[in-house]
């Protein structure tokens, strides 16, 4: 009897479910939308028992789908939206408010005032990341200090603080256990690179009580059963993607086309503190050992489509933007400077806000959807240049993913802008394979030398077409755009 592992991708926008075959291949996907609040601007929150009640659908679907039963299944992996939190009881399991979602700018401010302070460099060195609204902790605290009765219920051990896979796993086990992997502490800002623990200096830095929080566990390995079967793997959804890319050795590196876009690069048992405004983030932790990788994160990627479909109304789908952007052979000197939550890697600006420069009278919505496919590609440029100069060597040939990585057209600006080749693999489920292989591994239906886990073949290479005086105009133009965000 054919048995199969179910990944839950539970991403920024979506709840989704991927069925994987012992082969390694989808078996079948089902996928939900759901409620995107902004309440005030530079807010964004998730409800938290939507995000379950379609995350639930999403898995009774798939299993449906593909006509197989919950025994057919050997294991479930978790691969979630990092950063975004919430506070829930532990009792009851119901939330006390809206999750704060990674891209809520909210304590932008409070992050501020401590701009410069020994306390910020502390915080960095500790945890690899920045004093920056888009980790968790500042948001915790924002939910311990504003919803009501929450602090002294927190002190009293009445609440437990997650990221979603914490949530999840709540869920799924009927609310029996409360722990988080490793990969998706390391985004909290309450993390302690290198012991690989919560901080006591952090938790009283950002007032959260300890008793809220989860216990950390290994990226691979049961942590409880669903319906009988175990979910035995979670991790972050890029570090899932870096994993389902099987990028394994020092060096090796992805990026994803998500949401925002995030570039990771593994490193090993080495800690490598960025001097480039990259962060330095756990990969994941088998068998309790722990791998590191850098990390370029920039948030707005595929929401930049999403905002110029829905919101200007420039064209009604993918298609239509790639005939779009196709139809011209340049963006006619458009440049767009993303920052609609602020920016992140390398410039780390939450008040930039984002821009349209070079308008003209010739300029029509299809220069302005290749300028947007540049914008895109230009920030991942920059990402790559700050982590080959962190690793001291040059990535060679970037792996690609992520949904936004299906266009041809985007791709091929992207090696043109970054002047190398970049390589997308025939099957784009990297994240949700990354959970599923992880999870795979823990209960022995693969192991790291199985086909299915590290030699994913396949795939496009795309090459860069473009001479090297033109990039350098671009650049330029970009350049001078991105200076004018800056507030
Ligand atoms: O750090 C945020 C990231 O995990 C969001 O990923 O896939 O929802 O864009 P995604």
């Amino acid at each position: 009897m054919a048995k199969f592992v179910l990944s839950i991708d539970q991403g920024t926008t979506s709840s989704r479910s991927i069925l994987f075959n012992h082969d390694g291949e989808v078996e079948a996907v089902a996928q939900l939308e759901f409620t995107q609040y902004f309440p005030q601007s530079g807010w964004v929150e998730h409800d938290a028992n939507e995000i379950w009640q379609t995350q639930l659908r999403t898995m009774e679907e798939v299993l449906e789908k593909a006509g197989v039963a919950v025994d057919d299944l050997v294991a479930i992996g978790i691969t979630n939206q990092r950063e975004t939190v919430l506070l829930w009881d532990r009792e009851t399991g119901e939330p006390i408010a809206n999750a704060i979602v990674w891209q809520d700018r909210r304590t932008a401010e409070a992050c501020k005032s401590m701009r410069g302070t020994s306390e910020e460099v502390a915080i960095s060195a500790i945890t690899g990341l920045r004093l920056d609204p888009y980790f968790s902790a500042t948001k915790v605290q924002w939910l311990l200090d504003n919803v009501q009765g929450a602090r002294k219920r927190a002190e009293a051990g009445e609440l437990c603080m997650g990221t979603i896979d914490s949530w999840l796993v709540y869920q799924l086990t009927g609310g029996e256990k409360h722990v988080t992997d490793a990969s998706n502490a390391s985004r909290t800002l309450l993390y302690n690179l290198r012991t690989g623990d919560w901080d006591d200096a952090l938790l009283e830095q950002f007032k959260v009580p300890r008793a809220v929080l989860p216990e950390i566990v290994d990226s691979s390995g049961d942590v409880g059963k669903w319906r009988g079967v175990p979910i035995a793997g979670i991790a972050g959804d890029q570090q899932a993607a870096l994993f389902g890319q099987g990028c394994f050795e020092p060096g090796m590196a992805k990026n994803t086309y998500g949401t925002g876009c995030f570039l990771l690069m593994h490193t090993g048992e080495r800690i490598v503190q960025s001097k480039n405004q990259l962060l330095t983030t756990v990969a994941w932790q088998l068998n309790g050992k722990r791998e590191y990788c850098l990390e370029g994160s920039v948030f707005v990627a595929g929401s930049l489509f999403q905002w110029l479909r829905d919101g200007l109304h420039l064209f009604k789908d993918v298609d239509e933007l790639n005939e779009l952007a196709q139809s011209v052979e340049d963006s006619g000197e458009v440049v767009i400077v993303p920052a609609l939550a602020g920016l992140g890697a390398p410039h780390w600006d939450p008040f930039a806000r984002g821009l349209i420069t070079g308008l003209s009278r010739g300029t029509s919505k299809a220069h302005i959807c290749r300028a947007a496919m540049e914008a895109v590609a230009f920030q991942v440029v920059e990402l790559r240049e700050c982590m080959q100069r962190d690793a001291q060597r040059e990535i060679i040939e970037l792996r690609v993913d992520g949904g936004a990585c299906a266009s041809d057209l985007l791709m091929q600006i992207q090696a043109d802008l970054m002047g190398a080749d970049l390589m997308r693999p025939k099957d784009l489920e990297t994240t949700a394979f990354g959970a599923a292989a992880l999870a795979g591994l823990a209960v022995g239906f693969w192991s790291i030398e199985s086909k299915a886990v590290g030699q994913r073949g396949g795939g496009k290479k795309f090459t860069p077409m473009i001479e090297s005086e033109q990039r350098e105009v671009l650049r330029s133009n970009w350049d001078k755009a991105v200076r004018r965000a800056k507030l």
